[in-house]
């Protein structure tokens, strides 16, 4: 079955000839029309559109948006904060750069309408470091929408006053998990801290109760308030409702953003029909569903999933649906949207030995599993690729993954450790061939980081 036509609903005028992140050609296309509608009704009603939206997060966990909002306190009397995770920093995800190069205007419009929603005067947007263009786009873009009157005091008459700034990280990967994010906007090391029982919501920035949203979620909510939280949700499947931007890298021939309704394509209809298919003379091997976290998933592998009514199917890799829920049974997870394909010319053991040179450099350190573990999933995939990979290596490897899920402040840890767990289970053979002394590198092999 070929693949279904994209939904573009965040993408609707992005590729279009013309279209350019200013104001201007904003305006035309209909841009601020949605938050000056959505500034002249309750505030409540608002979140409750996008409650019944059912909207999940797109920056990796996929938790319920209108949840994470009802579990603001209200009450404290504090003041909320909203800010946009802009700091996209998972290997093979760059949906949300793209959307900031494209149309900022669309973000800063869904940043507004949220602010509105839930009382907040202040939102900030951390962008990554290494985003620079992104940054000065953005200052940009909020400082048109200033001038316009939709950011800043008494926006569009209403009496209604909010602030966006832009702050830019400092390139450090944990600086994208939320409350390392807050840490670091409060001007200290990005180190995340423990939850529960306090999220952001309760505690955030500066202890004030405060929103973390990703920079698709939000752009999402500018197009819930427009058509209806109960429209909205009839997009997509049940329980994942919506479109979702898939960022395609690797070896395939069209890789890219494309946008379609959640659960409507399967992992197979994309890479293939959409994607273009591998390379000349190449097969497809492994792919990485969700940000370099997922779990790696074979090309021909089965899944046998349980039904509702507690039977049980048989499930093709390439004809997994993609959504969160389906991903998750397969045991991976839809994460970021990042897609990481791979051909049969990758050897997995280099592969992997990248991805654990990433993490060993990028965990903050706090917890001994996840500082300890990563540097340890380093120097085992390291030494195996430089020809001095011992016998009991893959079943070392396989021994420090195994002890790091689950005791770890961040998710990082979980982060961390399945992509060796998977490349382990799934692609073992290759391990177990290393043993072999005198191995060495093949001469057009991938730099090690
Ligand atoms: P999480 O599941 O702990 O939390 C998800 C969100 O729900 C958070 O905002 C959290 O504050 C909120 N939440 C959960 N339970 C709550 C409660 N009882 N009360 C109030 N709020 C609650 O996941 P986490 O650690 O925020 O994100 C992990 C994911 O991030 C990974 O699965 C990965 O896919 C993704 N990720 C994405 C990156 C990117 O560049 N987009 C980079 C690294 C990871
Ligand atoms: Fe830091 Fe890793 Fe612990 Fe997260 S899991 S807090 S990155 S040491």
């Amino acid at each position: 079955m070929s693949a279904p036509q994209q939904r573009r609903i965040i993408f609707q005028h992005i590729d279009e000839p013309g279209y350019t992140p200013d104001i201007d050609c904003y305006l035309r296309h209909g841009g601020y029309e949605i938050l000056r509608r959505a500034v002249t009704r309750p505030p409540g009603e608002l979140r409750d559109e996008v409650k019944q939206s059912g909207l999940r997060g797109r920056g990796g966990a996929g938790f319920p948006a209108g949840v994470k909002w009802s579990l603001v306190d209200r009450k404290s009397g504090k003041p909320i904060y909203l800010i946009v995770n802009a700091d996209e920093s998972e290997p093979g995800t760059f949906k949300d750069r793209y959307i900031i190069h494209q149309d900022p205007h669309q973000l800063i419009e869904g940043t507004m309408i949220s602010c509105f929603a839930n009382d907040v005067k202040q939102a900030y947007i951390y962008i990554r470091g290494e985003m620079p263009h992104g940054a000065r786009l953005l200052e940009r873009a909020i400082a048109e929408a200033r001038a316009k009157n939709f950011v800043g005091p008494n926006i569009l008459g209403t009496g209604y006053s909010c602030e966006i700034y832009v702050h830019r990280g400092a390139g450090a990967y944990i600086c994208g998990e939320e409350t390392g994010l807050i840490e670091s906007l409060e001007g200290k090391r990005a180190n995340p801290r423990i939850k529960p029982p306090y999220f952001p919501a309760v505690l955030g920035l500066y202890q004030c109760p405060t929103i973390v949203n990703n920079v698709e979620t939000l752009c999402h909510v500018r197009h819930i308030i427009d058509m209806g939280g109960v429209e909205y949700a009839k997009i997509g499947t049940p329980n994942n409702t919506g479109t979702r931007i898939f960022g395609v890298s690797g070896h395939v021939q069209r890789p890219g953003t494309y946008e379609y309704e959640c659960g409507k394509i399967t992992l197979g209809q994309l890479l293939y029909d959409v994607c273009g298919g591998p390379l000349p003379g190449r097969k497809l091997k492994a792919v990485i569903p969700g940000g370099s976290s997922a779990k790696v998933l074979r090309f021909g592998e089965k899944f046998t999933l349980k039904n509702k009514d507690g039977s049980t199917r048989e499930l093709a890799m390439e004809d997994i649906p993609l959504d969160f829920d389906t991903l998750a049974a397969c045991g991976t997870m839809g994460g970021s949207g990042g897609l990481i394909v791979m051909d049969d010319s990758v050897n997995m053991v280099e592969a992997l030995a990248n991805i654990n040179a990433f993490y060993s450099h990028e965990s903050c350190g706090q917890c001994t599993p996840c500082r300890e573990g990563s540097l340890w999933m380093k120097k085992i995939t390291s030494r195996m690729v430089h020809g001095n990979a011992r016998r009991e290596d893959a079943a070392l490897l396989k021994g420090v993954a195994d002890q790091i899920p689950g005791r770890t402040i961040c998710a990082m840890g979980e982060g961390c450790s399945w992509p060796t767990q998977s490349f382990l289970a799934k692609f073992g053979e290759e391990f177990e061939a290393y043993h072999k002394p005198k191995k060495t590198r093949p001469a057009d092999a991938l730099p090690l980081i």
